[in-house]
């Protein structure tokens, strides 16, 4: 069962932020959205997705021992990446609302993890640097099954000294959402043994200044 109704979904998603930090929704993805991104994924030639890097900007290296999935930028340059960027800035308007977070912008990419590949354990954002906010991720996989593995698992919140305790295990299920404060949930992709899709994406407030422009990616 699909929520349709995006203000019940995105109080849910506030209430919870508000409560927790963190938000994890089974079929919270609108099935239409969900399901055109789905496609995309995997149609996106295998050439389309590019080994990617961790760090920012120049400081960006590829390393393999950290993670070794592949990524394609969303640019809204097709129907389902447009849908999905529009809800995403519904999102972040009743978000900037409801809880007065300041969001500004928001990156977010395909990520395409083959049988093997994984993502260690890492934050999303550092402390004291301004950048990413909130990270939401969803999943692109009709009937994964436990053995598949490629479970995200979600850690405690640092801040609370939970950052070595498994606080959610999530199956990269078509329609899944989860949504967390980017600094205080470290987190970690397992081996997938399967083709796994997913959208990441980070709500990020502006660091630009005189002295510092800061664009995304
Ligand atoms: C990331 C990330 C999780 C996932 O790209 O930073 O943590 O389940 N992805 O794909
Ligand atoms: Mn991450």
């Amino acid at each position: 069962m699909f929520l349709e109704n995006n203000s019940d979904l995105f109080e849910t998603i506030a209430a919870e932020l508000l409560d927790q930090g963190l938000c994890v929704l089974k079929n919270g993805v609108p099935e239409k959205i969900a399901k055109a991104l789905q496609v995309q994924a995997s149609a996106i030639q295998l050439e389309g997705y590019k080994q990617a890097g961790v760090g920012r900007g120049q400081e960006q290296i590829a390393d393999r021992q950290i993670r070794s999935d592949e990524i394609h930028w969303i640019d809204g340059g097709s129907k389902g990446e447009c849908e999905w960027l529009e809800w995403m800035s519904e999102l972040q308007q009743y978000l900037n609302r409801r809880l007065f977070l300041g969001l500004f912008s928001f990156e977010s990419h395909f990520a395409h993890y083959s049988s093997g590949d994984f993502y260690e354990k890492h934050y999303d954002a550092f402390k004291g640097q301004v950048n990413r906010v909130l990270t939401v991720v969803t999943y692109l996989n009709s009937n994964w099954k436990a053995e598949y593995g490629g479970e995200l698992l979600v850690y405690g919140d640092v801040n609370k000294g939970q950052e070595k305790k498994v606080i959610h295990t999530v199956s990269p299920e078509l329609g899944t959402i989860v949504i967390f404060l980017s600094e205080l949930f470290p987190h970690e992709v397992l081996p997938a043994k399967k083709d796994r899709y997913s959208i990441a994406g980070w709500f990020r407030v502006n660091g630009s200044s005189k002295e510092n422009i800061d664009p995304p990616h």
